[in-house]
């Protein structure tokens, strides 16, 4: 994959290899779109205000989390339907996390299944799974979770009815996601557990199960801090990348907030928007433990599956060690709000912002 030299290659390629309806599943989100706008225009608007004349000759960009070491303080985050994209799905994703040394979670809504990837790909892995049984069916998931390796259990909450996206509905494209979500997740009598879910079933989960649990979808610091207080071993803010509740606050406006109510407790992760090695600095000035990229990933995927992500990963890093270097910082557990410049963005912020080369026809 030594033919992408820049993360606007990736895209790009990403770009030219798909359909319209899969390349449009991939960039949409709900409704006006206007959570997924925002959170762009909400990294655009932080600014740097850089030290000098500090030693950077050897920056450190790993952190740990779960126990594990994260080679750069990135999650792949969960993606329902990555078969669309590369046709070895999860597999794909989870062959360029083990490679890499990051942390993937895998969706249930994509293929192959939770077990298989375990056997197919070793090492450290969360997994996310959308309701869509009792809670006999549930014990049932997470006890295979735990016997397949897993290191981590994610329930996402801000998914708990599935969302309209126009640009899907329009062609009557249906990814597995809202399959599930308007049909297995349904049993016999009509029940729709993903909506069912509250924080009985996080006391439920924490009181029988011996494996850390993730939820991921907090924007209020008051969830934060039940979730705490409930024994939630990280707290992962999220709008689902624009793709659910449409008008919200920006991610990484709601991150500061929800990590004065964590309060070091547990790990705070973060995601929405964040494409560039300069986007995951400002997160973790914020008080991110590590940020999710999700579009990055299916982008990267779309690209060339395991070797394109493998390959996106690589670029990413080189660009947080220069945004490191250059912000007078030689350790990513040094980096604070105090580097951070509240500015303007400098123009339209959308999906793909982040690459304003692609507009120049590069
Ligand atoms: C194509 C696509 C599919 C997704 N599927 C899931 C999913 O199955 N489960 C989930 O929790 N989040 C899902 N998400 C949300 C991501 O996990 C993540 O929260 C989001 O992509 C972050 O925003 P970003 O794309 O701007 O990085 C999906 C996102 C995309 C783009």
């Amino acid at each position: 994959m030594g033919d992408f030299n820049t993360l606007t290659d990736i895209v790009r390629v990403a770009k030219s290899n798909l359909d319209k309806g899969d390349w449009d599943y991939l960039v949409g989100a709900a409704d006006t779109e206007a959570s997924l706008r925002r959170n762009r225009a909400a990294l655009d608007s932080w600014t740097f205000l850089p030290r000098i004349l500090r030693d950077v000759s050897d920056v450190k960009t790993a952190t740990q989390m779960l126990g594990q070491t994260l080679r750069i303080p990135v999650l792949l985050p969960p993606i329902g339907s990555v078969q669309a994209f590369t046709e070895d799905g999860g597999t794909a994703v989870a062959q360029a996390a083990a490679d890499f040394g990051v942390l993937q979670i895998l969706s249930s809504s994509c293929m192959p299944d939770f077990e298989t990837v375990a056997q197919e790909v070793p090492g450290p892995r969360i997994y996310q799974l959308y309701l869509s049984g009792d809670q006999a069916w549930l014990d049932d998931q997470i006890e295979r979770t735990i016997n397949s390796g897993y290191i981590g259990f994610c329930l996402t909450a801000d998914t708990q009815v599935y969302s309209r996206r126009e640009r899907d509905i329009m062609k009557g494209y249906v990814p597995m996601q809202a399959r599930m979500a308007t049909g297995t997740m349904l049993d016999q009598t009509g029940v729709n557990y993903q909506s069912t879910m509250n924080w009985d079933t996080v006391a439920h989960i924490k009181e029988k199960f011996d494996i850390p649990l993730v939820v991921k979808g907090v924007m209020h610091p008051d969830d934060a801090k039940q979730c705490v207080e409930a024994g939630v071993d990280v707290v992962y803010v999220s709008n689902h990348g624009g793709r659910q509740l449409d008008h919200t606050v920006a991610c990484i406006d709601a991150l500061p907030a929800v990590v004065e109510a964590v309060a070091g407790r547990v790990p705070v992760v973060v995601d929405g928007g964040f494409m560039r090695g300069a986007d995951v600095i400002k997160g973790l000035c914020l008080g991110a433990t590590a940020v999710g990229m999700g579009r990055f990933e299916a982008l990267a995927a779309a690209a060339g599956g395991a070797p394109a992500i493998l390959r996106g990963l690589s670029i990413l890093e080189r660009e947080i060690q220069i945004s490191l270097a250059l912000t007078g910082v030689s350790d990513i557990a040094d980096l604070h709000p105090g580097l951070l410049h509240r500015g303007q963005p400098q123009g339209a912020s959308h999906a793909l912002s982040a690459f304003p080369l692609l507009e120049e026809g590069y």
